[in-house]
């Protein structure tokens, strides 16, 4: 490790949580996870494993879901912010942009990125000018700025709810499933546009994603979620290279995927029997 380099501020911190829905259904079993200012962190796994609960945990939406954070802390810039009003934590530079990339359909794109500055009070100048900075990152929306965002692409509604939650002048993204439901080269061009946000303005994301090839190749640190628990965790280089994870959620097995767990379990339990 570089000794000159300067110590990273750790941006959030999630510490052992655990989520119940309904009063009965636990879901995270005791979640731990950091994201270094200026990151991109990506939180891994499948279908069902966690990853959505942890970011609506994260952002104080697990309300509407009937859920709620049990046990553990989070904290924000060392702020405990559990029970924080969403509206609020975007005012404190913490935004989410939901899976399904939901826009409002019967607005414009343009109109839809401007409600993503409604908690702004530095004025048209700033939001105008941001405005602008979005358009250059994704010239697409620019192209369609006067579209009826129900009448865009799954591509560009992506960029959409993107480029909104950019116009509330975050620090942090939560991003929920970029990825979902769109062709490899799109997918490819919109984790180009998370990069350079990232390196150009500094914003840190959190990445929530299936598609572990795609994100481990843009993330710097990586958490993979299985049944509500962390399976593994390391740099992004690391995890690609780690052969479990080549396996299991890299497709270069002939078996499919299994559950990372159970593998584990099984050499352990090898390992007893040798
Ligand atoms: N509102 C809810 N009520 C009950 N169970 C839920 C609710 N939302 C999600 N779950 C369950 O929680 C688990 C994790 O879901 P989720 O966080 O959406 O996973 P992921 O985003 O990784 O696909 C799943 O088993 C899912 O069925
Ligand atoms: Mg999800």
């Amino acid at each position: 490790m570089d000794e000159t380099a300067p110590a990273r501020e750790t941006l959030l911190e999630v510490n052992n949580i655990e989520v119940i829905y309904n009063h009965v259904i636990l879901v995270l079993k005791g979640v731990s996870l950091a994201v270094q200012k200026g990151g991109i962190t990506a939180l891994l796994g499948g279908n069902g494993a966690g990853k959505t609960t942890t970011l609506k945990a994260i952002s104080n939406l697990l309300h509407s879901e009937r859920g709620a954070v049990t046990k553990g802390a989070i904290k924000y810039r060392g702020e405990v912010i559990q029970g924080r009003d969403p509206a609020e934590l975007v005012k404190k530079g913490v935004i989410q942009v939901m899976e399904g990339r939901h826009c409002f359909q019967h607005l414009t794109v343009e109109e839809n990125l401007l409600t993503g500055a409604y908690t702004r009070r530095d004025g048209k100048g700033a939001v105008e000018a941001d405005l602008q900075m979005v358009y250059d990152y994704f010239p697409r929306l620019k192209e369609r700025r006067r579209s009826q965002a129900g009448y865009t692409s799954g591509g560009e509604q992506q960029m959409c709810a993107i480029g909104r939650a950019l116009m509330s002048r975050p620090q942090m993204v939560l991003l929920d499933e970029p990825s979902m439901g769109l062709a490899p080269q799109l997918v490819e061009q919109i984790f180009e546009i998370v990069k350079s946000v990232n390196e150009n303005e500094g914003l840190s994301f959190l990445l929530a994603e299936q598609n572990t090839n795609v994100a481990l190749r843009f993330a710097h640190t990586g958490y993979i979620l299985e049944s509500g628990r962390v399976v593994m965790e390391g740099q992004a280089a690391d995890l690609r290279e780690n052969p479990d994870v080549k396996e299991f959620y890299l497709g270069m097995s002939d078996e499919g995927r299994k559950s990372f767990r159970d593998v584990r379990s099984y050499r352990r339990r090898k390992r007893w029997l040798a």
